[in-house]
């Protein structure tokens, strides 16, 4: 039998049925040669019909994944225990937000210790990102920089050089010369990341990469590729807060979930050891409207303070404004309190704002902004430091919630003395505070309404 020959394209090395004059993979003309050596015979091989795989079992012998520590702790936490050699981490968030300026930071952090770091700007000129440094105080780090928008000439560099960390800046900005569609189109992103992650595998380089998150549409969001990568962190703030947020939401190597707080300052970004007491810090006297929640975000329990305004509607359906909580928990809360409790907002407005600029998803929180929510309405504030958690179920009673102990022991730590939980949670983790146990919410709209009596 004529032995049958592999086809590879040169650019990609993806496998090919025939011959022809462009990649339909990477779009690459003239690139389709005939494999040879190992490649050939792996490629052959692959055309055998199916051999049974060796299978194991479920308890590994090999050593856990290699880890590199970027220097900067906060981002450091959120990867897992630093970056995990020979994968692929996407960076998402809004223009502007800071995520240039975290990676140039770890990179220069990352090279200053030792690393080899290479970092490729498609978006700015070299002499912007070394005026940029220059600014963060980090200009004499040996971090390698070009300024490029080609892949097929950043792969060659990439290759050439095989850092132990490669930065691109942004995906969007990437294209292949050989791909039709425009770049910053779904198909322009996807082969690119495609060409990273794949560059990443065979080099153990680990590769971030930056991607503007848009609204319009206009170009493809980081969302389009989140599949393809080992790693997905979101960037993110209110843009008028000084703190920013580094948020995993996928990661191969750890938990996702992780929270990581940074305060923008003119030296770059600093992260925040203690971010309980960073977000408490501008509260002021206990005031109408104003409850603590105890959180966990991935690891770490959080404080932050949770405000809720209440006002008189001028509209025939009034206003419900949310900043940093889900616009639905919301309804869902005032739901219940409306059919549970008996207490109604249907003729009033209400903004709700988690302070500093956090975006909270847990549903323990669902107890602290109704106690806000009915503290504003009664004009009268919560007891003073006092916390809350526990999740609000549709027939009004409050579910305990994970790692009560966690939640209370930051409240201790920062000098909370009573808190609002679940009925449920156990008296042993409740010492040195005084709580008061719900096991529905109208036990706290009596409690509430009480108050004044004394
Ligand atoms: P940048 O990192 O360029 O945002 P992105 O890459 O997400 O679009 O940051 C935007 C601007 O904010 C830039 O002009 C630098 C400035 N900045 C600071 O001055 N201090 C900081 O700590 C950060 C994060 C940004
Ligand atoms: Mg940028």
């Amino acid at each position: 039998m004529a032995k049958k020959i592999a086809y590879v394209c040169s650019a990609c090395r993806s496998p090919q049925m025939k011959w022809s004059g462009r990649c339909g993979v990477c779009g690459e003309w003239n690139t389709i040669i005939e494999a040879t050596g190992d490649e050939a015979s792996r490629l052959a091989s692959g055309r055998r019909p199916g051999s049974p795989l060796e299978l194991v079992g479920l308890s590994s012998v090999d050593e856990p994944p290699e880890r590199r520590n970027l220097g900067i702790p906060e981002l450091d936490r959120v990867l897992g225990g630093g970056v995990v050699s020979a994968s692929a981490v996407l960076i998402g968030g809004d223009p502007g937000i800071g995520k240039s300026t975290l990676l140039l930071q770890a990179a220069a952090n990352f090279a200053a210790g030792g690393g080899s770091a290479v970092y490729i700007s498609g978006e700015e000129a070299t002499t912007q990102v070394q005026m940029r440094a220059e600014r963060l105080g980090l200009a004499s780090s040996p971090v390698m920089l070009a300024s490029e928008t080609g892949m097929r000439d950043i792969v060659a560099t990439l290759e050439a050089t095989r850092p132990d960390i490669a930065i691109v800046d942004s995906i969007q900005t990437m294209w292949l010369d050989g791909n039709e569609s425009a770049p910053g189109s779904v198909s322009q992103l996807r082969a690119a990341v495609h060409q990273f992650v794949q560059f990443a595998k065979r080099s153990g380089t680990a590769v971030f990469l930056i991607g503007h998150v848009t609204k319009e549409g206009q170009i493809a969001g980081p969302r389009a590729v989140e599949h393809m990568v080992d790693t997905v962190l979101y960037f993110e703030g209110e843009r008028s807060h000084q703190y920013r947020m580094l948020r995993a939401v996928k990661n191969r190597f750890g938990p996702a979930d992780e929270l990581g707080v940074f305060e923008m300052t003119g030296q770059g970004l600093q992260g925040v050891d203690n971010p309980s007491a960073m977000f408490l810090s501008e509260r002021g006297r206990p005031a109408p409207g104003s409850a603590v929640f105890a959180g966990i975000e991935g690891t770490r329990p959080v404080l932050v303070e949770i405000q809720a305004l209440v006002a008189q509607t001028a509209f025939p359906s009034p206003r419900r404004n949310v900043v940093g909580w889900d616009g639905n928990r919301l309804a869902m809360v005032l739901a219940v309190l409306e059919a549970r409790c008996g207490v109604g907002l249907g003729g009033h407005d209400l903004y709700l704002n988690i302070a500093g600029g956090i975006r909270i998803t847990e549903p323990a929180a669902d107890l602290a902004v109704a106690a806000a929510i009915l503290s504003a309405s009664a004009q009268r504030p919560l007891e003073p430091n006092t916390v809350a958690f526990g999740e609000i179920s549709l027939t009004g009673a409050l579910r305990p919630v994970p790692k009560p102990e966690q939640r209370l022991k930051e409240a201790k730590k920062l000098g909370f003395t009573r808190a609002l939980a679940p009925k449920g949670t156990k008296r042993v983790i409740l010492e040195g505070i005084e709580a008061t146990l719900l096991g529905e919410l109208h036990e706290f709209v009596r409690l509430l309404g009480s108050s004044d009596d004394d």
